[in-house]
């Protein structure tokens, strides 16, 4: 099935459509809106917006695609729970989250990346960007999202990550003990700002991996790549895989 439609004009202009995903929860990154393959000539393949085998923007992740230069924070409120809201620059953040918003901030073109067949592409290979609801901290404001880059409150313990500690109220009840055996991911900061994933005592946090698939994995349970169930009250919902509500 062919998931691109390419029209090629007299001056050169290549206009892509992206077309409805047609892949399941589940099975893989192939036929989901994060597959990009197939849009230039010769085509791209499945990993080429996100990932390269040399010449990557950075070691970590073999990242590929160009990162937006923002820098990121919560306007209203500043704190949750007593914890305070984390700020971080879209270039120099560790955490997966970062490399999301290097599409999802809607300041860098979807196929604007470093490295493809042997060379620097001189343009974007697919010049659109990532607009509408699909949008998240545009401008740098993540107001009205969910928080991530921050803290999870492991063991019912102050954990501090990304320069920020859980608050006493965040830590008084209504977290599930161990979110990863439920299919949550959660990341470790060592202190420095490095960030790795698996939980450590004291020093977890939360990304946008930690709901999304990038990838649409096996562990991913429903649409928008989601972790856990969409809709619904039972254990499998998303939200009550680390709330305990
Ligand atoms: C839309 C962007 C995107 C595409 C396309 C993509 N990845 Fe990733 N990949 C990411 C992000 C973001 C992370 C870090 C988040 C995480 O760990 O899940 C990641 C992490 C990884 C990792 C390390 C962590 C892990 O899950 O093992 C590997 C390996 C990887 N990707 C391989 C691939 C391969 C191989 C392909 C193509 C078949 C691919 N990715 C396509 C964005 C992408
Ligand atoms: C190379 C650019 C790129 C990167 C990197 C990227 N995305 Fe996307 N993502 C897109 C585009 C394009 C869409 C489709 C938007 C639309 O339909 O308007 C999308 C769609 C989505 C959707 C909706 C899926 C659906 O089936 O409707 C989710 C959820 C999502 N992305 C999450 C993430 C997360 C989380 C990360 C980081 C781990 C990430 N994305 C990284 C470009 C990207
Ligand atoms: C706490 C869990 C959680 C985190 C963390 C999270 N998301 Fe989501 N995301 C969701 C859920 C649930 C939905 C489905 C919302 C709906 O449409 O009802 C969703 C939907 C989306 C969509 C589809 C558009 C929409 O709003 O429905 C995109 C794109 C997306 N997320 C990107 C991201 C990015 C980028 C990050 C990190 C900055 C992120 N998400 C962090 C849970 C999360
Ligand atoms: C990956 C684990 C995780 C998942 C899944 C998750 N949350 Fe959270 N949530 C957190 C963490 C961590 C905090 C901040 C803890 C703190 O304040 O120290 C938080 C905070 C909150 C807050 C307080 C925000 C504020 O500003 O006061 C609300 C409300 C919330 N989450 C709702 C939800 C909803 C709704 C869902 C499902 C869409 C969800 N969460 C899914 C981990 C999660």
């Amino acid at each position: 099935m062919k998931k691109f439609l390419v029209l090629l004009t007299g001056v050169g202009a290549t206009f892509a459509l992206l077309p409805m995903a047609w892949a399941a929860p589940g099975d893989g990154l192939a036929g989901t809106s994060h597959d990009f393959s197939g849009i230039s000539n010769p085509a791209t393949g499945l990993c080429t917006f996100c990932h390269t085998p040399h010449n990557a923007m950075s070691q970590e992740l073999l990242w590929n695609h160009t990162e937006t230069v923002t820098t990121f924070s919560w306007v209203d409120p500043a704190t949750t729970g007593g914890t305070t809201y984390p700020s971080f620059d879209g270039d120099t953040y560790k955490g997966s989250t970062s490399k999301c918003l290097s599409c999802h901030d809607g300041s860098v073109a979807i196929g604007d990346i470093g490295w493809w067949n042997g060379g620097v592409p001189g343009a974007p290979i697919l010049n659109s960007f990532v607009t509408g609801g699909y949008q998240v901290g545009a401008g740098g404001d993540m107001t009205g999202n969910h928080p991530v880059t921050m803290p999870f409150p492991l063991g019912g313990a102050a954990n501090t990550y990304n320069g920020v500690t859980n608050g006493a109220s965040s830590l008084i009840s209504g977290w599930q003990a161990d979110p990863e055996a439920l299919g949550i991911r959660l990341f470790t900061d060592d202190g420095s700002g490095n960030i790795t994933a698996g939980s450590t005592a004291g020093q977890t946090g939360i990304e946008c991996t930690s709901c999304h698939d990038v990838h649409n994995g096996p562990n991913t349970q429903d649409v928008f790549f989601l972790l856990g169930m969409l809709g619904g009250n039972t254990t499998d919902y998303i939200c009550v895989k680390c709330h305990d509500k």
